[in-house]
């Protein structure tokens, strides 16, 4: 450890724990991209808040840019460190630190998994009800980082409904603590929910306070096989209206295509335009017949062609797993993964367009879709040949986030939905958000960290 930034990091905190070793570097200096070359200064993992103060601090005086980092699973390169960044790793600060039953809360430091959070929540007879497919891995504090969606948003909103409290060290240092179990304080900005989703960029999260709820009740799930996109929101709006939704997911033949290669087992027969996995509230014998309605009606009016009620909890995990195991599935293709929102009453034309305009621009690349059609969050994957070099495929990509982000602005929706900007779509931004927004943000950025330590080049362009 010869560098004199680390040496003089050493002196100042002898106690923390400081990584050089190439595997290491390698290891903590990507995230589920893999797009970029790990080449980090040194990994830091500090086991309290007083240390990350003292790296922050330190970040500050030497001018050396920090990476925060909890599970690494972004799909964004929002916690890459490829540019002789310091990793400051969350992961040793994973303890549930209190449970408050009055407020219902849960104080938590941020490297805690949202399993972990979910299984304590459980613990007091509660829940936590952000939930994401990559839920063993992930980290509280990168779900805050990007205020993570995932798979019932419909029903409980994104993970920034779900943030009672934060403490936060801000770029400059200073320890915040923010909102404090409030459930109402009208005292000027929300600075709690400026943090949240602001990708590492304003302060690194130390503790946090999830709000929990009461379990949701039994529910009964569907896997509907459907003609068309069209026919996608027909059968949302009926089943919206006749049901209390926890999850409306859909996906594309393709998408089921590669999860049944897989090893999943085939749940309907035939071939379906798209598929959708429906989950609502069946606690109640009115509640599973209204559903069955629901179900009949839509096959009626020719919007779903066949489809399949669980009968155990064991099938229940069988048809998510059509769903959730598509990521999965598709990791081995190097797919390049789009996250993009439109209005939920934008999403027919927009697929359609969008679909046209790959079709027509792009033959050469397989595309499956998948996502939660029900807040109008789309994920595009798009899969090279076998034979497309990795210089290519990388020239295609940015042609297709160009007409994306094209699509979107004539959408008026979001080149990140749930993901994050990142590393990956910084030049994209702008399709999302005006001049004057972004010279704001900026400002912002520039008050909470003013000498731009904090995940420098993500987010933005050019720091
Ligand atoms: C999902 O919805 O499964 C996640 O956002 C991950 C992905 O897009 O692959
Ligand atoms: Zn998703």
């Amino acid at each position: 450890m010869q560098d004199p930034r680390l040496l003089e990091l050493r002196r100042r905190l002898p106690q923390l724990r400081l990584l050089t070793d190439p595997a290491d570097l390698a290891y903590y200096g990507q995230d589920w991209t893999r797009r970029w070359t790990p080449a980090p200064l040194a990994v830091a993992l500090p086991i309290d808040i007083a240390e990350v103060q003292g790296v922050v601090c330190w970040a500050n005086e030497q001018h050396v840019a920090i990476v925060p980092s909890g599970g690494r699973t972004g799909l964004s390169g929002g916690a890459v460190a490829a540019n002789g960044e310091l990793v400051l790793s969350l992961t040793r600060m994973q303890r549930v630190l209190e449970f408050d039953p009055i407020d219902r809360l849960l104080r938590v430091q941020p490297g805690l998994t949202l399993e972990a959070a979910q299984t304590a929540a459980r613990e007091h007879g509660l829940i936590y009800p952000v939930d994401l497919g990559s839920r063993g891995s992930c980290s509280i504090g990168g779900n805050i980082a990007t205020n993570a969606g995932g798979l019932h948003v419909i029903r409980h909103g994104n993970t920034r409904s779900w943030i009672a409290g934060l403490k936060v060290v801000t770029g400059a240092g200073e320890l915040l603590d923010l909102n404090r179990g409030l459930v109402k304080d009208a005292s000027g900005y929300d600075l709690r929910q400026l943090m949240i989703g602001s990708e590492g960029t304003l302060g690194v999260v130390v503790e946090a306070l999830l709000q929990l709820t009461a379990p949701l009740p039994a529910s009964q799930v569907m896997l509907l096989g459907l003609p068309g996109v069209d026919a996608l929101m027909q059968v949302f709006d009926l089943f919206r209206a006749r049901v209390s939704l926890q999850a409306f997911e859909f996906f594309s033949d393709r998408g089921l295509q590669h999860v049944l290669a897989n090893g999943a087992r085939r749940a309907l027969d035939g071939e379906h335009a798209y598929y959708v996995v429906v989950e609502f509230d069946a606690a109640l014998a009115a509640e599973r017949q209204a559903g069955e309605e629901a179900f009949g009606l839509a096959q009626q009016q020719g919007w779903v062609d066949d489809g399949v009620v669980a009968q155990s909890a064991a099938q229940a995990a069988a048809l998510w797993r059509l769903r959730e195991g598509i990521t999965e599935a598709l990791a081995p293709r190097g797919p390049y993964k789009t996250d993009v929102s439109v209005r939920i009453g934008a999403l027919p034309e927009f697929v359609r367009e969008v679909q046209a305009l790959l079709r027509d621009g792009f033959p050469q690349l397989e595309v499956v879709w998948f996502g939660h059609i029900g807040d109008g969050n789309l994920h595009i994957n798009l899969l090279p040949p076998e034979s497309m070099g990795s210089e290519a495929f990388g020239n295609l990509r940015g042609e297709v986030t160009s007409l994306l982000a094209a699509a979107l602005s004539r959408h008026g929706g979001s080149i990140s939905a749930e993901h994050g900007i990142g590393l990956v779509k910084r030049e994209y931004l702008s399709s999302s958000r005006s001049g004057a927004e972004i010279a704001l943000m900026r400002g912002i950025r520039a008050s909470f960290d003013p000498n731009g330590v904090l995940n420098p080049g993500k987010l933005f362009t050019a720091d």
